[in-house]
C-alpha cells in the first residue's frame, strides 16, 4: 500500500521523503491556498522532493478547460497527475487526457457507483473522500470497501486512493479495504509512529544500557586486586 501526503506544504513534505515512505503528494485548490504561493513554482519545489505521483486540481467547470489546465499543469514537473471533479465534464476531460497519456486523479466521489463511473472513463487514480462522509454520519470506509470490490471485480487498472483521512484508524482502515493508497495530512502520517508502548520501552532500554557502560567503566576505574 503507498502512502500520499494531503498538502502542499513544502516542508512538510521534504520531512516525510526524508523517512523513506512517502509515495506521492496529493494537493487541492484550499491546500495550495494555504500556502498563499504562485502553484507552478510551488509544484516544482514539490517536485524536488517526491518523484511520485504529484496531483494537481483543475478549477474549470467545462471539459475544454480542465484539458488546457491539465496540458499545462503537466509541464511543471513530469510526475504531475491531473486531479479532475466528479462530474460529467470532468469525465470528459479524463477520457480525452487518457488519450493524450496524461494521468488523471478523479476527485470528490463520496458513492461507489462515481468510482465505477470514474473507471470506466479511465482514471488514473479514484479518490473517495472518507472524512467527510463521516462528518454527515455515514460510513465513508463503506465508500472505499465498495469501489475497492468493483473495480476488482470487473478488472479495472483504476487505483482506489483513499482521501479525507483523518487519523491513523482511518489509514488501517483503508488498508484493510485493500485501498491502492491512503493520502493524509502530515499530523496524521506523524502519528502512525507513535505508540506510548514504544516511547517507554526505547527510554527504558537507553536507561539499561547507560546502567551498563557506567558499570563497565568503574569496573576498568578500579585498580585490579585492591591490595
Ligand atoms: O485532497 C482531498 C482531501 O483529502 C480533503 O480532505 O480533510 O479536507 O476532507 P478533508
Amino acid at each position: 500500500m503507498r502512502l500520499f501526503l494531503d498538502t502542499a506544504n513544502p516542508d512538510q513534505i521534504r520531512t516525510a521523503a526524508s523517512w523513506g515512505i512517502l509515495d506521492g503528494v496529493t494537493t487541492n485548490p484550499t491546500l495550495m491556498a494555504r500556502e498563499g504561493r504562485e502553484p507552478r513554482e510551488l509544484v516544482r519545489e514539490i517536485a524536488r522532493w517526491v518523484s511520485g505521483p504529484i496531483s494537481v486540481e483543475t478549477t474549470s467547470l467545462d471539459a475544454e478547460g480542465m484539458i488546457q489546465e491539465a496540458r499545462e499543469f503537466v509541464g511543471w514537473a513530469p510526475n504531475v497527475v491531473v486531479k479532475v471533479p466528479m462530474t460529467p465534464e470532468g469525465l470528459r476531460a479524463v477520457v480525452a487526457l487518457r488519450g493524450e497519456g496524461i494521468r488523471t486523479n478523479v476527485t470528490l466521489v463520496f458513492t461507489p457507483v462515481q468510482a465505477l463511473l470514474a473507471a470506466k472513463a479511465g482514471a488514473t487514480f479514484v479518490s473517495p473522500f472518507v472524512g467527510r462522509l463521516d462528518d454527515i454520519g455515514h460510513v465513508g470506509m463503506d465508500t472505499v470497501r465498495q469501489a475497492v470490490e468493483i473495480l476488482r471485480r470487473y478488472g479495472f487498472p483504476t487505483q482506489v486512493l483513499a482521501a479525507s483521512l483523518r487519523h491513523p484508524l482511518h489509514v488501517l482502515e483503508a488498508a484493510r479495504a485493500g485501498a491502492d493508497i491512503a493520502t493524509m495530512p502530515f499530523a496524521t502520517m506523524e502519528q502512525l509512529f507513535r505508540h506510548p508502548l514504544t516511547d517507554q520501552g526505547l527510554e527504558r532500554f537507553l536507561a539499561d544500557w547507560r546502567r551498563l557502560q557506567a558499570e563497565l567503566s568503574s569496573r576498568t576505574a578500579a585498580p585490579a586486586g585492591g591490595s
